[in-house]
């Protein structure tokens, strides 16, 4: 059954599966199980040990293959399988007319990313890209303390140790991907530049990455990240011509300094946090944009236009910069 087949009245029950039922898919899975309006049809994974784990603490169905949970009806998908099956796995709902939500990053390459945003278009059905840093509610403050503010800098800080499993992506991939979302989604404008310094201090792939950026509109960013810190941190400064902003991403403490005066005081407050769990309403927004045909908050051209910032910062450097460092690694994205 297509989500043609089903008429996307509001009343009704919008049918959702899930497809991995790993750390994300889990997740994914324990959230929508909870929303109003929404029937968990299943969850697919081929790892019985997962499905089971699913099935006992959701209490959902789940299934070994993608066409079992196809024919069990639904209109909508999370897909939260290893990144490099994002393609595959996308291309086939969209082509059944399943509307997708997609776990960050969109897929492994900047053209597998681009094929799935074309797939969606022809075929009319919502992609959404799971960017869920957004829905933090630190994050969504952030964002309204510096509306309409003209901004300079953003500083984001995003460490902590390694993770229990490696996967096959270091951590420009793996982590700094959210932060390139947020400077491109805080300053509603593209990176231009891209400046990185990148280190692989214990793992194959690069553990360690300081990346400098300048967007179209001037402001000049950086992202601190690495698998190297004892412990997890997750800030976020941003400087504009009429305040300081400083957030917390994990306690969700965010302040403001304001009203700089010519002898250096200025005012200081505390912002208004919610409390929604981010996945929650990430999963809201995204459930939202299929009933009521809607653009939905992060779309597939948000999510290739991240990954491919991404993927320049670790392109190799042109061999006259990497053999003498002085001469800078500016790189200036297409
Ligand atoms: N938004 C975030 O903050 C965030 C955090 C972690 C991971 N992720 C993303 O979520 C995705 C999954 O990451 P994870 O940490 O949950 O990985 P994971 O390894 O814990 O889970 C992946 C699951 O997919 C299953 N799987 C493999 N092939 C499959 C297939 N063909 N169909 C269905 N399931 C299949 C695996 O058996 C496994 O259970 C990745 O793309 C990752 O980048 C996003």
């Amino acid at each position: 059954m297509t989500s043609r087949e089903f008429d996307l009245g509001k009343e009704r029950l919008l049918r959702v599966g899930v497809i991995g039922a790993g750390v994300m898919g889990f997740n994914h899975g324990r959230v929508l199980a909870g929303l109003p309006g929404i029937e968990l049809v299943g969850i697919v994974d081929p790892l019985l040990d997962h499905r089971d784990h699913a099935a006992n603490v959701i209490g959902c169905p789940t299934f070994a293959r993608l066409d079992e949970l196809c024919a069990a009806g639904v209109e909508a998908v999370t897909i939260a399988a290893p990144t490099h099956l994002h393609h595959e796995i996308a291309l086939d709902c969209i082509a059944r007319g399943i509307h997708v939500l997609v776990e960050k990053p969109v897929a492994s390459t900047v053209q597998q990313g681009r094929e799935i945003v074309a797939a969606a278009h022809r075929a009319n059905v919502t992609l959404m890209v799971g960017h869920v840093e957004r829905f933090n509610p630190a994050v969504v403050a952030i964002k309204k303390a510096i509306a309409g503010e003209d901004i300079l800098s953003i500083g984001i800080t995003r460490v902590g140790p390694f993770p229990p499993r490696m996967s096959n992506v270091g951590v420009v991939i793996d982590l700094a991907v959210h932060d390139i979302d947020l400077i491109r989604w805080f300053t509603d404008s593209d990176i231009v530049q891209v400046q990185p310094q990148l280190s692989s201090a214990v793992a194959e792939r690069e553990d360690i990455a300081l990346l400098q950026f300048r967007t179209a509109s001037g402001v000049l960013a950086h992202i601190n990240t690495n698998w190297l810190t004892p412990f997890k941190a997750r800030n976020v400064t941003i400087a504009t011509r009429g305040k300081y902003v400083q957030g917390d991403l994990l306690t969700r403490q965010v302040t403001e300094c304001f009203g700089f005066q010519p002898d250096g005081s200025y005012s200081m407050r505390h912002l208004p946090v919610g409390h929604d769990e981010p996945l929650r309403a990430e999963l809201i927004a995204f459930t939202d944009a299929v009933r009521n045909r809607k653009v939905p908050p992060v779309t597939g051209e948000e999510g290739v236009a991240s990954l491919e910032i991404a993927i320049k910062c670790l392109e190799p450097l042109p061999a006259d910069q990497s053999a003498d460092p002085r001469k800078g690694t500016l790189r200036v994205a297409s």
